[in-house]
C-alpha cells in the first residue's frame, strides 16, 4: 500500500488497496486504519463499488449507522444523496432533494446532531456531474493546533449544542420536518475531540452547532462562527474532484466538509455509509459530565 498526500498537511490517497482488501484482510485493515487516524481523509480511486462492498468495508471501522427518518434510505445502512427524482429525472431547484444539497454546502461534520456521533463517513460516487459537485474538506485538527494555547484550553473545557434543525433552517424554514425535529433533539458535545490513538485534539464544529453552553446566545454563536471561519480559511482546504470509481472516507472527529454546487440540470448520485463512534474512538470524553440546561 502506498500513501500519497493530497491536501494541505492532511489527507492521503491510498494506492494498491481495495475496499474488498480492507473488508477481508486484517493486515490491510490495520494499515488503512492507521492511515485514517493519521491523515483524517483517505481517497481510494478506481474502485469497483457495490453497496455490499461499501458496507463490508464500512463495518470494519465500527457499527454502521441506520439512516434517519426523512433521509433517502431511511431504515437501511445507506444514505442516497441525489437530485434524481423517483421518475428518473433531475428534480427542480426548489425540490426537497435539491434544498438538502444546499444544506450540505454549509461547512459541517456528519451526525453531530445525533445522540451517537459519527467516527467516519464513506462516500462513493455513482453518477457525477460534468462540472462542479466537488466535496471540500478542512482539517479541524490543524485548525485547533493553529489557535493560541489559552483559547485551546478554554475550548477543551467548553461544550456546544448541535441541532439538525439549526443547519436546515439556514436554508429554508421548515426544511427539517416535524418528524425529524422530534427524532433529533439537540445534542451537547465538548468543543475539542481528542484522538485516543495519537492524543491530538480537533475542533468539533458543524453548521449544526448553534450555542455554547453557559455562554450568552449571541456571543456563543459568534464564537462558533469565528472558529468556523478560522478553520476554513483560504488555503486550508482539499477539494476532491470526483471521478467514477472514487471512494472517499473522512474522520468526522477531525475534519469538516461541504459539498460544492453543480449545474442544476445535471444529475448526481452519491451513496454514503456512516460509522458510529464508540468508546475506543474517544466519544465518552465528548459528553458533558452534567447535562447543561438549555
Ligand atoms: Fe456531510
Amino acid at each position: 500500500m502506498q500513501i500519497v498526500p493530497v491536501g494541505p498537511a492532511f489527507g492521503a490517497e491510498l494506492r494498491g488497496v481495495t475496499l474488498a482488501d480492507v473488508a477481508n484482510d486484517d493486515a490491510a485493515y490495520a494499515e488503512v486504519r492507521a492511515a485514517f487516524e493519521e491523515h483524517s481523509l483517505l481517497v481510494f480511486r478506481g474502485q469497483e463499488v457495490t453497496d455490499d462492498r461499501q458496507l463490508a468495508f464500512s463495518r470494519r471501522f465500527g457499527p454502521p449507522e441506520v439512516t434517519k427518518v426523512g433521509s433517502l434510505g431511511t431504515g437501511t445502512h445507506f444514505i442516497t444523496l441525489t437530485t434524481i427524482g423517483p421518475d428518473g429525472k433531475v428534480v427542480p431547484p426548489d425540490h426537497r432533494y435539491a434544498m438538502r444539497n444546499k444544506a450540505n454546502q454549509l461547512w459541517h461534520t456528519d451526525s453531530s446532531f445525533k445522540s451517537v456521533p459519527a467516527l467516519t463517513s464513506i462516500l462513493s460516487a455513482r453518477i457525477i456531474p460534468e462540472n462542479g459537485g466537488e466535496t471540500e474538506f478542512v482539517s479541524t485538527r490543524l485548525a485547533f493546533e493553529r489557535l493560541d494555547p489559552a483559547l485551546q484550553r478554554k475550548l477543551e473545557n467548553s461544550f456546544a449544542w448541535h441541532d439538525y434543525n439549526h443547519s436546515r433552517s439556514k436554508i429554508a424554514p421548515g426544511l427539517a420536518s416535524p418528524e425529524e425535529r422530534a427524532a433529533l433533539p439537540p445534542q451537547c458535545w465538548r468543543m475539542v475531540w481528542r484522538n485516543p490513538v495519537n492524543g491530538r485534539g480537533a475542533l468539533y464544529l458543524a453548521s449544526h452547532a448553534y450555542a455554547v453552553d453557559g455562554m450568552d446566545a449571541v456571543a456563543g454563536l459568534a464564537l462558533i462562527e469565528d472558529l468556523t471561519a478560522a478553520a476554513t480559511a483560504p488555503g486550508t482546504s482539499y477539494v476532491h474532484k470526483w471521478e467514477s470509481g472514487d471512494v472517499v472516507m473522512w474522520d468526522n472527529r477531525a475534519t469538516m466538509h461541504r459539498g460544492r454546487p453543480w449545474p442544476a440540470d445535471e444529475p448526481r448520485l452519491m451513496i454514503r455509509t456512516t460509522v458510529s463512534a464508540t468508546d475506543a474512538d474517544g466519544v465518552t470524553a465528548m459528553r458533558p459530565s452534567r447535562q447543561a440546561a438549555e
